[in-house]
């Protein structure tokens, strides 16, 4: 069932644990985790960066093909069709291409900035029944080989976001995207305290899900966050199965035992199990198994 992603975080926050956003790339991978999420009755978001949108074809593609599996596959539990790190024009297009979510990433702005295009598209995807995440503190990452710390939001200006209503909000705490350095000092929970209490109760997002240890992770949703968002780990396990698979020699179309021709179904089931396993493994940690309702 596609929806906002608004009530099923409201409830997360209240009842404390937290909703993962699994970013997709293909067909497969919005299978897995919809069979997944249906399997263990849990709510999920599907994330979806503006790279891996023009990759399958574009906003209205990936609208029309998540809303077709869900209906076909039968899936019950609330699934959120969501844009990741939007830019200003991308989240207008997800708004018209029928995402039921956007976030606006404008924490590379300077903040006033921030704060005005937030807000003019909180209205924007508020008349149309979307759910909206901001961004405040920029998120870490490597780029280039380079990897930048994660920042640490301002209380003071996560207040100023969240006031403007987004629904919620992703606040840097020192998590960064891909994998943490060696070096890595962990998440700043005092500091998400601090923004738990100046933002009110609003759901907040842990981005960068990927190797923070078990323990911090449940700290953090103790501490209001409610939404998590994990891709690297996916991409890992997929990535890693079919490597195992090709270097079984099973994807060598010239193989004897390949007499029916060379089938990407098979290439790509390890792939797809593999994703299945990744995304229970992170329901269970996150507390959202069963919670559908
Ligand atoms: P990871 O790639 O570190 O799991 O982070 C995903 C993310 O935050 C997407 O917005």
């Amino acid at each position: 069932m596609l929806v906002n992603a608004t009530r099923m975080l409201k409830k997360a926050r209240a009842e404390h644990y937290a909703v993962g956003h699994f970013n997709i790339n293909n067909l497969e991978w919005t299978k897995a985790i919809l069979l997944t999420a249906e399997e263990l009755k849990s709510p999920v978001i599907l994330g979806v960066s503006e790279g891996a949108a023009k990759y399958m074809g574009g906003f209205k593609v990936v609208a029309a093909m998540v809303k077709a599996l869900d209906e076909s596959l039968g899936i019950t539990v609330p699934v959120a069709l969501h844009l990741d790190h939007g830019s200003y024009a991308g989240a207008k297009a997800c708004v018209e291409a029928g995402f039921t979510s956007i976030m606006f990433d404008g924490s590379s702005l300077p903040f006033e900035e921030n704060l005005a295009k937030t807000k003019e598209l909180v209205d924007y995807a508020h008349d149309k029944g979307l759910s909206i995440e901001a961004e405040v503190g920029a998120i870490g990452g490597t780029e280039d080989g380079i990897t930048a710390d994660g920042e640490v939001a301002d209380p003071a200006e996560c207040k100023k976001i969240a006031d403007l209503g987004v629904d919620f909000l992703a606040a840097g705490i020192g998590n960064i995207h891909g994998i943490y350095p060696a070096d890595w000092t962990g998440l700043h929970l005092d500091a998400l305290e601090k923004i738990g209490e100046a933002t009110g109760g609003i759901p907040l997002v842990l981005h960068g899900g990927t190797g923070i240890p078990d323990d911090q992770i449940k700290a953090a949703i103790k501490g209001g966050v409610s939404k998590i968002n994990v891709n690297t780990d996916c991409q890992l396990a997929f990535a890693a199965a079919t490597k195992e698979y090709c270097l079984a020699g099973k994807a060598d179309p010239t193989a004897e035992n390949t007499s029916k021709g060379y089938d990407p179904r098979k290439l790509l089931k390890p792939g797809f199990l593999a994703i299945q396993a990744k995304v229970k493994e992170k329901m269970e940690l996150f507390g959202s198994v069963g919670k559908a309702a």
